[in-house]
């Protein structure tokens, strides 16, 4: 071009071209604008199904759909065609949208009706039942004992399984030379000879005595280790709950009243007890308390090793060395203390033979409480 044309003449010759390229490609446009309305609405009605339908939009308003391809192009045509064509093509996407949209509530509820009447719900079959977990039995009973105790007037008291041997011995009357200390088999830290689990929850009594004036009721539930081997009846932790009451002229018959009236709550019938002499440091004089043993009544049977009697606690009354240790005048303050060990309350109560049940946790186990 550039050898056979002036460049007056070349530049004549490109406005020409472009005007006759805009004006085809305004009618072009035009006519395919409305070809395409056209095209939609009559496919449009022929879908029957939505997917169908679905395909149908993107092919026509999809970001490269046709319509939108068109649309595009309107930024060449000349700048006096373009608010008319604009305009076009405007009117003609709602028509096609709005057209869309008719087809699709249409085939939607016509899809839900042929659903409706396919599928059946049978309303009276039994719903899948979602099994609920529930509380660990050890947390039952030992909520089961301090609701009895609340009951009677106690607080609940807790203290730092972590301990300092002077809590878990020296405060409650058991000095190092004491043979007691050999009898629970503690665990030692690696902090030093003094920092160790607490063996027994007898520990919170001596808290509970330096913090607060008596008079005082508290029990005090929590985890107890003891470096034993494990069996059927024994595991290197469990939990104990210990009772603490401190005021004036308080009386073993107070205490003995006490503990029986919490064996007959906790197993939901009056069951002869006995009080058997015992030793512990912290209490003078001290006793174990059995009851008669819940499966047999005290016939015998192989729960009570056909004794008839089952040991449930240790108890006594506080030993006026600890009340002095703590700055309480033995004086004039008395009291009585227990702890039970709440594996074993739960044993009893529910007819568990091994206590390791407690803590493989198998869940055909825990479900039946
Ligand atoms: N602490 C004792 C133990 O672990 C149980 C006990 C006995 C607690 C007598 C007491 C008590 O408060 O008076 O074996």
């Amino acid at each position: 071009m550039n050898e056979r044309f002036c460049s007056g003449c070349k530049q004549a010759l490109m406005r020409f071209r472009k005007v006759a390229k805009n004006s085809m490609s305004v009618e072009n446009l035009e006519r395919e604008l409305r070809e395409l309305n056209e095209k939609a609405l009559a496919d449009f009605a022929q879908a029957t199904t939505s997917a169908a339908l679905e395909e149908l939009r993107l092919q026509y308003l999809g970001q490269k759909g046709s319509l939108s391809t068109i649309m595009r192009g309107l930024s060449n045509i000349d700048k006096a065609d373009r608010p008319r064509i604009g305009q076009l093509a405007n009117e003609i996407k709602q028509e096609v949208e709005g057209a869309l949209d008719k087809q699709k509530d249409a085939l939607y509820r016509s899809e839900l009706d042929a659903r409706l009447k396919d599928e059946g719900i049978d309303v009276t079959l039994p719903g899948r039942a979602i099994s609920q977990g529930h509380l660990h039995p050890l947390t039952q009973v030992t909520e089961e004992i301090i609701n009895i105790f609340y009951g009677m007037g106690y607080e609940v008291a807790e203290g730092p399984e972590v301990e300092t041997d002077y809590y878990n011995f020296d405060a409650l009357n058991t000095p190092l030379s004491h043979p007691a200390r050999d009898e629970q088999d503690t665990f030692y830290t690696n902090i030093g000879p003094q920092v160790l689990l607490r063996s027994q929850t007898s520990t919170v009594q001596i808290r509970v005595m330096e913090n607060k004036k008596p008079p005082l009721k508290i029990i005090s539930p929590g985890r107890v280790y003891r470096n034993e081997e494990v069996n059927a009846r024994k595991y290197p932790l469990f939990h104990q709950v210990e009772g603490l009451l401190i005021d004036k002229d308080v009386t073993f018959g107070q205490l003995s009243a006490t503990l029986n009236e919490f064996i007959r709550l906790l197993f939901g019938k009056p069951l002869k007890t006995r009080l058997r002499p015992d030793f512990f440091p912290f209490t003078e004089p001290s006793a174990e308390m059995d009851s008669q043993c819940p499966f047999c009544m005290g016939s015998g049977c192989r729960t009570c090793g056909h004794r008839g009697w089952l040991e449930l606690l240790g108890c006594g009354m506080v030993d006026p060395n600890v009340l002095q240790a703590v700055g309480i005048d033995p004086e004039e303050w008395s009291g009585f203390a227990f702890g039970m060990g709440v594996e074993r309350l739960a044993m009893l109560k529910y007819g568990v033979t091994d206590i390791r049940n407690f803590f493989t946790n198998d869940v055909k186990f825990l479900s039946q409480f």
